[in-house]
Formats: structure tokens, C-alpha cells, sequence
């Protein structure tokens, strides 16, 4: 199928574009490299050993939108491109309307006047707030505290009421838990600009030196060891889930959502000693307190997917952790500084 991809530069967009490439799909990037690099397009062409379009427009341009769909005419899109910082989105929410909501709705307008009615949005298990009950399936109850968890669930509903609207878009909405971990080549990772917010890009940040040490947020949670527990997924088993969900919108019809996870949760000190094991490093750890708003734990009921999409995440914390360290020692400083070779 021909694909649009924005933020294809991305994290977990990069991730998809070498698997889409991988099953021979025909892919268009929209990327701004806001949080992103162009180097990361780079070696992507090199992985996949295929070329692909690409654009570089902001989604809530809906000239340069109506533009690619026009150009490409693409039969599916893959939604990634938005801004993902849960403590940023609190002292600027409305950056992350802008962006993330009225970015949506611009390019879903310029999808809607081409005739592509085939979507797969990037959305996140921040959608259930602090869960009921584990594990969380689709059809728990969604909230959120704060802007950023507002922007996935407003997104979410105007899927929704599109898909009601207009019976023929097929729409995934693709739940994400913890993703984490690299391709293994260790040619493209996660690149956060910055102090890192989120558990694996500290971790390897330490393990390069680029760190002293992990503070743990918390040991007093209801859990076994006491640290916060989550399900940790590697991002190319998430990049699969992409796929068969963008073949999926080729067979289904209506809005759906999709948990991905592994079904399975590890606490922040488990995935720190899987992580010393797989790269050697010591890692040394302070507790810390609790962080604001964070919940004890959280793991994903993932049948759903394995039933409609036929996918289910084949990685374990190992791999994730080796992947992540082979990212990270080839790239110390991520795609600004040098790549290192280590063989
Ligand atoms: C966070 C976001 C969530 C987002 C997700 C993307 C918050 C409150 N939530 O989820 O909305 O969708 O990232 O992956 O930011 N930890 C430490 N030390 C650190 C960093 C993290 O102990 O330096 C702990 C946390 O307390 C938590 C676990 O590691 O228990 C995972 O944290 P993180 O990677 O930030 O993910 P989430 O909080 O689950």
C-alpha cells in the first residue's frame, strides 16, 4: 500500500518506516524535525535499503497537506507527528491543542477532501489515568490529568464522531504502553532532546556517563519491590503492530482501538538490573520521592490486537535492554554527535 507517515523522523515513526519499507509498502514522510533529525531519514534509507518520499510541512499547514495527499495519493496515513511531553504540555497547553489536536484535524481534512479514509493514530495508555483494574483493556474507563493526555483523548473522540460521520473510514486508534528499546542495528534509537523525562533514556544516559545516576521516583508504591511497574514494549514489536494495523484499515471499517503492550508489567528496578545485566554497566541508583501524577502500576490486556490485528509483541526486557544499549553506545550523543562503530 502507498503510506503517509508523519512524524516519520520520530522515535517510533522512524521504527515504523523500516518495517513498512521491510513489507514492501510505498511510504511518503511529513516530518517538521522539531524534536526530530533529518539523520534519522538518513539511516533509515540505509536500513531498509529503499527510498521513500518526503516532505517536510507541519500537519496544521492544510495547504502543504491537501498538497501530499494530492501528490501521493495515499491509501493509508500512520499519525504519529505531535508533541509528547507530559510536563511540558501542563505549562503550555495550548502548544499542545495547536499542535496535536488542530494539527490532526487539518490533516484529516485534507485526507477527507483526497478520499483517504484510512488512519492509524498514535495514542497512548494515558488514556485510562490511574487504572481500575489490571490488566487495562479497551474497554476501561478513559480520563486524563493532564493537557498532554487531553490532546490523545480529544483526538480519540474526533475519530469517533468522524468514523460515526462517515462509515467509510477505517480507523485504528493504537494505545501504546511503555515503549522502549532500538532497532538492532543500533542505528536508530530514542533521541529525547534535553533531561530525559521518561525511565529507558535516563537509564542509557547513565550507562554512557552523559549522567551520574537514576533517581528512582518512588519505592513506598503498592507494588512488589515498591517501584512504579509498567509494560514495557519493544519499539520494533510497536512498529509491527503498525503494520497490521494499516493493513487492518484495509479490511475494517469503523474506529477502533488497539492496547499494545506486552501483557505483562516490570517494576523501574527490574528493567535497571535487566539493563546492568545486558550492557555490563553498573548503573547507580538514589530512591527518590514519588513524581506528581504518577500511578503504581499499569499493564495492558493485549488479546484485542492478537485477535483483529493477528500481532502480539514477540520481545522481552532483555532484548529491549540490549537494543537500547547498542543504540546508545554506538550514538552517545544521539544523532547531533558522531556514530560510533563498535565492531
Ligand atoms: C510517561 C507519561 C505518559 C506517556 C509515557 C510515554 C508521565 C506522568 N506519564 O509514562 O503520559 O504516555 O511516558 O512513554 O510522564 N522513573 C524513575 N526515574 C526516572 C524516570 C522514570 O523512577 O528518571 C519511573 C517512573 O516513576 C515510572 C516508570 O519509571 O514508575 C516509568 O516512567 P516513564 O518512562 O516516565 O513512563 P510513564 O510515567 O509510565
Amino acid at each position: 500500500m502507498r503510506i503517509l507517515v508523519t512524524g516519520g523522523a520520530g522515535y517510533i515513526g522512524s521504527h515504523t518506516l523500516v518495517e513498512l519499507l521491510a513489507a514492501g509498502h510505498e511510504a511518503h514522510v511529513v516530518d517538521t524535525f522539531a524534536n526530530s533529525s533529518p539523520e534519522a531519514l538518513a539511516r533509515v534509507r540505509q536500513l531498509a535499503n529503499r527510498d521513500f518520499g518526503f516532505t517536510r510541512a507541519d500537519i496544521r499547514d492544510g495547504e502543504a497537506m491537501a498538497r501530499v495527499a494530492r501528490d501521493f495519493a495515499p491509501e493509508a496515513v500512520a499519525h504519529f507527528a505531535g508533541l509528547k511531553a507530559v510536563g511540558e504540555s501542563v505549562g503550555k497547553p495550548l502548544a499542545y491543542f495547536d499542535v496535536n489536536v488542530g494539527g490532526t484535524v487539518a490533516l484529516l481534512q485534507a485526507l477527507q477532501a483526497e478520499g483517504c479514509r484510512r488512519f492509524v493514530f498514535s495514542s497512548s495508555a494515558t488514556v485510562y489515568g490511574d487504572p481500575d483494574y489490571l490488566p487495562i483493556d479497551e474497554a476501561h474507563p478513559r480520563r486524563t490529568t493532564n493537557p498532554y493526555g487531553r490532546t490523545k483523548l480529544q483526538i480519540e473522540g474526533i475519530l469517533e464522531d468522524l468514523a460515526v460521520a462517515d462509515p467509510a473510514w477505517s480507523i485504528a486508534l493504537l494505545r501504546y504502553f511503555n515503549p522502549v528499546g532500538a532497532h538492532a542495528s543500533g542505528r536508530i534509537g530514542e533521541d529525547p532532546e534535553g533531561i530525559p523525562n521518561n525511565l529507558m533514556p535516563y537509564v542509557t544516559q547513565v550507562a554512557t556517563g552523559r549522567r551520574e545516576r537514576l533517581i528512582v521516583h518512588g519505592d513506598d508504591y503498592d507494588t512488589p519491590d515498591g517501584t512504579g511497574v509498567r509494560d514495557f514494549i519493544h519499539v520494533v514489536d510497536l512498529a509491527r503492530a503498525h503494520v497490521a494495523a494499516a493493513e487492518w484499515t484495509g479490511r475494517g471499517a469503523g474506529c477502533e482501538a488497539f492496547n499494545l503492550g506486552t501483557g505483562r508489567g516490570a517494576s523501574v528496578l527490574e528493567l535497571v538490573a535487566a539493563f546492568r545485566a545486558a550492557s555490563g554497566q553498573a548503573i547507580p541508583v538514589t530512591v527518590g520521592p514519588r513524581r506528581a501524577g504518577d500511578i503504581a502500576a499499569s499493564w495492558a490486556d493485549p488479546a484485542r490486537a492478537a485477535r483483529v490485528l493477528g500481532w502480539r509483541a514477540e520481545l522481552g526486557v532483555a532484548e529491549m535492554c540490549a537494543s537500547a544499549w547498542g543504540w546508545a553506545a554506538r550514538n552517545p550523543a544521539g544523532y547531533a554527535g558522531p556514530e560510533r562503530n563498535p565492531d
